[in-house]
């Protein structure tokens, strides 16, 4: 890279601080409406940029990676999951990919635990109830949901975002249970009081509620598939702030239908932003935009995770949250 700006493309817009900043330190290629570029402006994007700044919602496989011109050294992602760089290619092409871990994990926590409390409690369909305008006020057995104290949280993915869950769940008298690739440090296990089940099966079968909270890769696609959604209690419910993909969505909708389980919170699914019609037919699911880091503060700090890494980079030194292969 020359020391003149490197060129910067960026696909979405970011939090105005984030854009200005970009601004200053680099030649940046901002998208001031948002609308998600077309794959030919991808295209272009890629043959002219030094740095492209993708985020979730734009597709950088292996085919768009083969057309990048030789400028391409680096894609610094908005947003911790990259499942939707193919990031094989890139490092064939010499392409050096960073995210953003850390920064929404506390959000992200956060909309896990509403999620918890909302589909037992029938949140949704409360607030559905009194804007319809056909609440006619309280009753002994009206709008009856299960309690959360004293119930068995399953944890699967037991990373920062898992992690941040279960210090939160705990306070809700929930006992923590998790399925892991790796078993957590023993301290840790014990400042949550956590069960390690070596199991997802087993885990599965014997918990209230499960929390989706791995990555989507390769090996976690359709982890909840129609064997393992079949050994769920009937009482059970599912919450999802991960990737839809983690889930096999037909096989949970019709478990949801025939009542084979009793209730799911969805805030990312496999056809984004389409939606399962089915779903929305159902009572006893919350359904959320992809909103589980959705905070000013965390998108400013997203925003900065960003400019540091591609300030390390075109410095010569390794950017701070460099992915690499051991994350899939
Ligand atoms: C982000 C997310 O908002 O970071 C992630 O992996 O799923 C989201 O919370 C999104 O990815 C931004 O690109």
């Amino acid at each position: 890279m020359t020391s003149k700006k490197p060129s910067v493309v960026v696909t979405r817009k970011l939090p105005d601080i984030i854009e200005t900043r970009m601004m200053e330190l680099f030649d940046a290629h901002l998208n001031l409406n948002d609308e998600p570029m077309p794959p030919s402006a991808l295209v272009e994007a890629v043959q002219q940029a030094d740095v492209l700044v993708p985020t979730v919602t734009d597709r950088i496989d292996g085919a768009l990676l083969k057309a990048a011109g030789d400028r391409l050294r680096l894609i610094a992602s908005f947003g911790t999951g990259v499942d939707h760089i193919d990031f094989a290619a890139a490092k064939e092409r010499g392409i050096m990919v960073t995210n953003t871990p850390d920064v929404l994990t506390e959000d992200t926590a956060d909309m896990t635990m509403a999620l918890i409390l909302a589909v037992p409690r029938r949140l949704s369909e409360g607030e559905r109830l009194v804007r319809s305008g056909e609440w006619s006020g309280w009753s002994p057995t009206g709008m009856l949901g299960h309690r959360i104290w004293g119930k068995r949280l399953g944890i699967i993915g037991m990373g920062r975002i898992g992690t941040a869950v279960a210090r939160r769940a705990r306070g809700f008298g929930l006992s923590i249970h998790y399925h892991n690739r790796r078993r957590v440090p023993e301290e840790q296990e014990e400042s949550l009081e956590a069960t390690y089940w070596q199991s997802l099966d087993q885990m599965i079968a014997h918990m209230d509620i499960i929390s989706v909270n791995c990555p989507h890769t390769p090996a976690t696609y359709h982890l909840l598939n129609k064997r393992r959604i079949d050994l769920m209690k009937p009482h059970a419910y599912v919450v999802n702030t991960s990737r839809g993909e983690v889930i096999d969505e037909n096989a949970l909708v019709r478990a949801l239908h025939e009542g084979r389980i009793s209730g799911a919170g969805l805030d990312v699914f496999e056809q984004e932003p389409a939606i399962n019609p089915k779903l929305l037919q159902l009572e006893n699911v919350v359904l959320l935009p992809h909103m589980g880091s959705a905070t000013i503060e965390g998108r400013v700090d997203m925003g900065e995770k960003v400019i540091i890494n591609i300030r390390t980079f075109v410095d010569g030194h390794t950017p701070p949250d460099r992915v690499i292969d051991s994350m899939f």
